[in-house]
């Protein structure tokens, strides 16, 4: 009977409390996501691969009163996810959301010998694509615990369409948005959703060595907003996704490209 029923459920729109694990968290996206978690009330693992650098996010997230710890954490190396994974759920609690975010910068033409192009391929798939499912499995028994489990893939438009020079990133990304789509399926049934965003062009680490003048070029030409976008920006969708209220939302894919890939001309 429509009128005994409550006007809205009460889906929750804070991650205030959830334990979040984040790769890459020392830099660009991953650190403003890890700070974007924390001013939201969340207890954040930050993983990169240099201590120092993890250390320095954890005491700045620190310093403004948030809740964090680090671990170094090379997302190639199995051994060592499922130790940070155990790390993470002895010193911060079960982890209810995951961001696989890390990831690599490659150049690499088709036309180039096998002993270059062979390692630049490798390494494109074992930090962009086969961390992320190894990450995703080694956290769920944690995801699936209680119904609300969050993975949240960080892809690219490199994964929607293809720059040229760049054939093992543009494989690895699309690679992410397949296994979202696989994950969404086949997770969801255990309660933990799974979706993925792609970026468009963002001032991080991963960009600053592109002359400012080809950036501004670039956005003017290619970019609706006409404009580079900034860490933030990306983080903010990520934790909208990761919300508790996010709960039917599973298996899509967000561009973040200030309409970068609908724009014709
Ligand atoms: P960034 O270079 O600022 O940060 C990436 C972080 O990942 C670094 O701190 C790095 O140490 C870490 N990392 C690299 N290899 C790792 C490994 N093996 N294990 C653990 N951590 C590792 O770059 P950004 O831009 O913040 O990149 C984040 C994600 O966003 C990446 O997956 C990237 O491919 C993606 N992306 C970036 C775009 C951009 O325009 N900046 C556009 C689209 C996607």
């Amino acid at each position: 009977m429509l009128a005994g029923m409550a006007r809205l459920s009460q889906l929750s729109r804070s991650v205030a409390g959830r334990v979040v694990l984040i790769t890459g968290a020392a830099s660009g996206m991953g650190r403003a996501t890890a700070h974007l978690f924390a001013d939201e009330g969340a207890r954040v693992a930050v993983t990169d691969l240099d201590q120092t650098k993890v250390d320095s996010v954890v005491a700045e997230i620190k310093g403004v009163g948030g809740e964090a710890a680090g671990w170094t954490l090379d997302v190639v190396d199995p051994g060592r996810i499922h130790e940070v994974v155990g790390l993470v759920q002895s010193t911060l609690g079960d982890i209810d959301i995951l961001v696989n975010n890390a990831g690599i910068a490659i150049g690499a033409s088709y036309e180039q010998p096998d002993n270059e192009y062979e390692p630049q391929w490798q390494r494109a798939m074992d930090v962009m694509l086969t961390s992320h499912q190894r990450l995703a499995r080694a956290c769920l028994a944690q995801l699936r615990r209680n119904g609300e489990g969050r993975i949240v893939n960080i892809a690219s438009t490199e994964g929607l369409g293809a720059s040229r020079g760049t054939g093992p990133y543009v494989a690895a990304k699309h690679g992410v948005i397949g296994l979202t789509r696989s994950m969404a399926v086949e997770l969801g049934a255990l309660g933990v959703t799974t979706n993925c965003i792609c970026p468009g062009p963002i001032l991080t680490g991963l960009t600053e060595g592109i002359p400012e003048a080809a950036r501004e070029k670039f956005a003017r030409r290619r970019v609706p907003l006409r404009r580079y976008g900034s860490p933030e920006e990306v983080a903010q969708i990520t934790l909208s996704l990761a919300l508790p209220a996010s709960s039917y939302l599973n298996g899509v894919v967000i561009p973040v490209d200030g309409g970068m890939t609908i724009q014709n001309t």
